[in-house]
Order: C-alpha cells, then structure tokens, then sequence
C-alpha cells in the first residue's frame, strides 16, 4: 500500500511546468493520475516521463484544449467513460501575458483559465460527489490581486491590453471566486475547493520573455516541484480536511483580495453557466 493508492487525479496541463511537477508527485505517491493536455504529443511524452521517474503504470493522458467548450465537453466525456471515481481534479493549466480569444469567443486568459475549467469541473462534478471525500483545486496567482473587479463585457471579446496582464489577473481572480463558490454550493464532506498562489516559479509561462532576460529573469525563481508543493498541500493534506474555499500561499491559508465577495462570485457562477450551456438556435446567451 502506498500513501496515495486507490486515489485518482486529474491534473489539467500535466505535460509542463508545476502541473508535470504536480502529476509526478502523485504518481511516485501511488495515486492514479491523468493528465489533460491539449497537445496529444507532448501529453503522451510527459506520462513516459512520469513513468519513468516514478516507475508508475498508473498514469494516462486525456486531450484537453480549454480554449474550446466542445473539447472540454469531449475530454469530460472520456474521462466519465472510463467508469473510474474521481477524488481531485486540480485546474491547474493557465495562460498568462498573451492576447487573443477562445473558439468560442471569449477572452484569451478568461476562457483557458478559468470558463474551461469551469465547464470541465461542472461536467465532473456529478462523479465527483459520488467518489469520496473529493477535491477541487484550483491553482490560482497572487496576481489576482490586481484585479479590481471583473467587467464581463470585456469578457466576450479578445484581450485588450497589450501586454495581457491585467485580463491574466481577472482570470486568476475568477479562479479564487470560482472556489469560493463551489465550497458555498457543496458540501464539504462531499466536494471541497481550494485555490491557491504557487509562487513564482521558472516554468514555461516565461517562454515569451526573450532570451537572455529569460534565463535572468527566472534563476531566482523556484523551481517546478517547490512550486507544485501548495497544489500538492490542497489536493493532499488532511490538515486542509475540514476547510473549502480557502486561498492559500505557500501551504498557508492566506487572505485573498477583497474584490472576491460572495456577491461577485454568484455573479461569476451565473455568467459562467449561461455561457458554458449552449443557445439555442437563433438565441444568444
Ligand atoms: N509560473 C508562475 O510563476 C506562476 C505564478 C502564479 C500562478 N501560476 C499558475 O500556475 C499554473 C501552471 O502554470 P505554469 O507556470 O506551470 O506554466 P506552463 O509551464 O506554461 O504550463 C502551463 C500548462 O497549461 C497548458 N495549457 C495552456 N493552454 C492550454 C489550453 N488551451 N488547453 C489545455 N492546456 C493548456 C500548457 O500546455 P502546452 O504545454 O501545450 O502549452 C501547459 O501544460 C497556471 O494556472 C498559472 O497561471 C504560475
């Protein structure tokens, strides 16, 4: 028996970055883990990996592209498909400092990070409250801080900004709000939602920052399993057991901003089902 065996997860962006740092700490602990990812090659590269660090036969990969709802759909059905209980899905994969929109319109860093999540955690929750004691983690930013609240109509067009950050921090702070409201809605000892900053970590976020800024840029930063250490805390620990909705700092419940009121988070909730459910013909939503 290891510590983790019999639990399955399903981390979202586990080929890269704290998400890979993340699946491999599962696997090497025993759990069964899928990672979702949107590109089938690298997903099938990164459970090799994870195999082979860990010695695991207990990782799989799911094709997951967040920036499009019907892919979303997909990668839920296929995993309900398997008939296997689902104790923690960890929205981990992100985004941040790009410009553009989803397939379906929405708003570059929204969209990935938090409505295809979203979508992805309601399809799920279902199988969720049925497997026992589960989790929900959502890895947020202490970027969302800088968030000063969220116009939703900026939210159905591409990125604005030039340099993407603050639609990055909305984003984030969607992710804080969409925990706290899980944990509103559901009862603890069935579901419980976490969110999180990881800190400031030297993964693949930075590929745009050019070389040599890059390689100075990220050396002081911590590296992919120190900052995979807080998702680890949340999906893992049983000191967090009887908590949902919290927003932790490294492995410490920390105050999240004060833009995140329950106001603003049933407010989210609404949007982000309404545009999750498709119209019908000749209705817009
Ligand atoms: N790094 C930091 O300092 C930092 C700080 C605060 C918060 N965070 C958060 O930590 C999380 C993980 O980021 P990271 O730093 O590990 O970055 P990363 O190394 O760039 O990894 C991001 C992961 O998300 C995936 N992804 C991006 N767009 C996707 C899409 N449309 N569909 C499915 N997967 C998609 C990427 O897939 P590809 O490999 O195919 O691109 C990759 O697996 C993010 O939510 C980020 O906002 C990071």
């Amino acid at each position: 028996m290891t510590e983790l065996d019999g639990r399955t997860f399903l981390v979202t962006g586990g080929n890269a970055g704290i998400g890979y740092a993340t699946a491999t700490d599962l696997a090497r602990r025993g759990g069964r883990v899928h990672i979702a990812c949107r590109s089938q090659a690298k997903g099938e590269a990164a459970v090799a990996a994870i195999a082979a660090a860990t010695g695991s036969d207990l990782v799989s990969y799911l094709q997951l592209d967040l920036a499009d709802l019907a892919s979303v759909q997909r990668c839920a059905q296929a995993f309900l498909a398997l008939g296997e209980p689902l104790h923690v899905l960890i929205n981990n994969a992100g985004v941040g400092g790009q410009r553009g929109s989803t397939v379906d319109g929405f708003e570059l860093h929204f969209g990935v990070n938090h409505l295809g999540h979203f979508a992805l955690t309601q399809a799920l929750l279902p199988l969720l409250q049925v497997s026992g004691a589960a989790r929900v983690v959502n890895v947020a930013s202490d970027a969302h801080y800088q968030a000063k609240g969220i116009d939703f109509a900026a939210l159905r067009r591409r990125t604005r900004s030039i340099t993407g950050l603050p639609e990055y921090a909305v984003s984030k702070l969607s992710n804080v709000l969409f925990a706290q409201e899980l944990a509103r809605r559901f009862d603890r000892t069935l579901v419980a939602a976490y969110c999180l900053h990881p800190g400031v970590v030297a993964s693949q976020i930075w590929r745009r920052v050019p070389w040599p800024a890059r390689q100075i840029m990220t050396r002081r930063m911590l590296t992919i399993e120190q900052g995979a250490r807080t998702s680890l805390y949340c999906a893992t620990s049983a000191e967090v057991a009887d908590v949902s909705g919290s927003y932790y700092d490294g492995c410490r419940e920390t105050e999240p901003s004060a833009v995140a009121t329950p106001e603003l988070a049933a407010r989210l909730w609404e949007y982000s089902q309404r545009w999750i459910t498709p119209s019908e013909p000749g209705q817009a939503n």
